[in-house]
């Protein structure tokens, strides 16, 4: 049941009995949302033809294309309208940063596009997630496709099949048996065709997601050690990515391309790393650990979760500057999500602002901190401490961001607003687009404005 119906039920109780919720309003929410919940789950669960969930971008430049998301909770108090229409782009070889306070629905977007939801109670109940991988081509049979090794004439190379003690195999008339000799890379894999193909991250079935997740998207969160299992060592760990993703690994070229992994996020010794356990390693060093375990995989999208806050400045410092030298070596792009406008500052090319679950403000980084639009922005902005300041309290949004089950109708930072204006009672501002990549969802800058 919609909580505004309940809530409207009890009009004629007192304003703070407005707040409360009897044992037969949470039965019914509770009913309510155990049908949606089904229903999604069903649908989420269904057998569907590629058709349905490969697709084409909208602009070939890009690399993700959010279009009108909405991820909720089912929750007893309510629907938790976590993530409410957001649409952003990012493009290829680009950093995004997404910033907002906490609470605004950063995290659930950057798990939607994981499809990391934790359902029954989280799910995506609309929208599409648009992502272009560059994915193993794949025979009728499903099986990857080698690329084999060519002579200088464009002849494929063949090699003598040998048995187990050496001695090279023979058909029944007495030939050699001869095999075509597949390309590998510099640790030792095998190389195999690759095709670029959209899938609707929002639609596709799990048993895709496990193809598509760690492999050509991975994801690096705040806190290493809660992702690191404490009993394995990081070599372990790894190999298991490599093992798991690319067809044909062994153990040794997993190993081989652990070590080129660790090397690559500027780890001195990655042998002595190989082979440690997570709590004999620095903070800092982890860190290294878990961008080269997403690395691993080869991912064309690193979605990073404020993945630095748990690491001091110099280290800090350290890693950001590790993921702008990724994004060109992976030939990728970074989703960077932060409540930090200087790390922001520093690495990304486009800046999305989110509130309570919308997105207020994109643009440029340059935009967003030349010429703010948005209250919100603007407020972002002040509160962020400064060497030059003279004030002597740093300036801080005044209020909270409203109940996320019970939104109000209108613009959702209207309490907190010094610059409303009448039209700000009514209806949620459009998005007003200001420039070819800066839009802005705030009534001061209408089309007649
Ligand atoms: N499992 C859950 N069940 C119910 N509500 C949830 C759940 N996870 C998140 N939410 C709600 O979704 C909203 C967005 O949460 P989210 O974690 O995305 O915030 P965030 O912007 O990442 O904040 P932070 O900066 O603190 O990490 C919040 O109102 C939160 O309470
Ligand atoms: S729409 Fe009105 S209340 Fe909302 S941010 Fe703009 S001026 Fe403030
Ligand atoms: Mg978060």
């Amino acid at each position: 049941m919609d909580i505004k119906k309940i809530f409207k039920k009890g009009e004629n109780k007192t304003k703070s009995d407005k707040h409360y919720l009897s044992g037969k309003e949470v039965r019914e929410i509770a009913k309510a949302n155990s049908k949606e919940m089904r229903r999604l789950e069903k649908e989420k669960n269904r057998k569907r033809p590629e058709s349905e969930y490969v697709t084409s971008m909208r602009d070939d430049g890009n690399i993700l294309e959010i279009e009108d998301l909405h991820s909720y909770f089912f929750t007893d108090q309510g629907v938790v309208k976590a993530v409410n229409g957001v649409s952003f782009d990012i493009p290829l070889n680009s950093t995004v940063g997404v910033v907002g306070e906490s609470g605004c629905g950063k995290s659930v977007t950057s798990m939607s596009v994981m499809r990391l939801l934790q359902g029954p109670t989280g799910q995506i109940v609309n929208g599409a997630i648009r992502f272009k991988a560059n994915d193993f081509k794949r025979d009728k049979n499903g099986e990857p496709i080698p690329v084999y090794e060519k002579d200088e004439n464009g002849d494929i190379i063949y090699d003598k099949v040998l048995d187990k003690d050496g001695n090279v195999k023979t058909d029944k008339d007495g030939k050699p048996l001869l095999k075509p000799r597949q390309k590998k890379d510099s640790a030792g894999l095998g190389v195999y065709e690759k095709e670029e193909k959209v899938f609707d991250i929002a639609k596709t079935p799990i048993h895709e997601m496990y193809r598509i997740r760690g492999r050509q998207m991975a994801m690096v969160f705040q806190e290493p050690m809660t992702s690191l299992n404490p009993v394995f060592t990081i070599g372990n760990q790894l190999d298991e990515v490599t093992l798991l993703h690319i067809p044909g690994a062994d153990k040794a070229s997993a190993k081989a391309r652990s070590l080129q992994m660790l090397e690559m996020v500027g780890i001195a010794m990655p042998d002595r790393v190989y082979a440690s356990y997570p709590h004999e390693l620095s903070g800092g060093m982890r860190q290294r650990v878990m961008i080269a375990m997403a690395l691993a995989g080869e991912p064309r999208l690193i979605i990073a979760d404020e993945p630095t806050t748990a690491l001091d400045v110099t280290i800090q410092a350290q890693i950001l500057e590790l993921f702008n030298d990724l994004k060109t070596r992976i030939n990728g792009s970074i989703l960077l999500i932060t409540h930090d406008l200087g790390v922001i500052a520093e690495m990304a090319d486009y800046v999305v602002v989110m509130y309570a679950g919308r997105i207020i403000e994109k643009g440029t980084a340059m935009e967003i901190f030349h010429n703010p639009l948005h209250p919100y922005t603007q407020g972002l902005q002040k509160s962020k401490p400064t060497m030059k300041s003279s004030e002597n309290e740093l300036f801080n949004i005044p209020g909270n961001v409203p109940n996320p089950i019970n939104m109000p109708d209108n613009c959702y930072f209207k309490e907190r607003c010094s610059k409303c204006v009448k039209k700000c009672s009514g209806d949620y501002p459009e998005m007003i687009q200001v420039s070819p990549t800066h839009f802005v969802a705030c009534h001061l800058y209408g089309k007649e404005n």
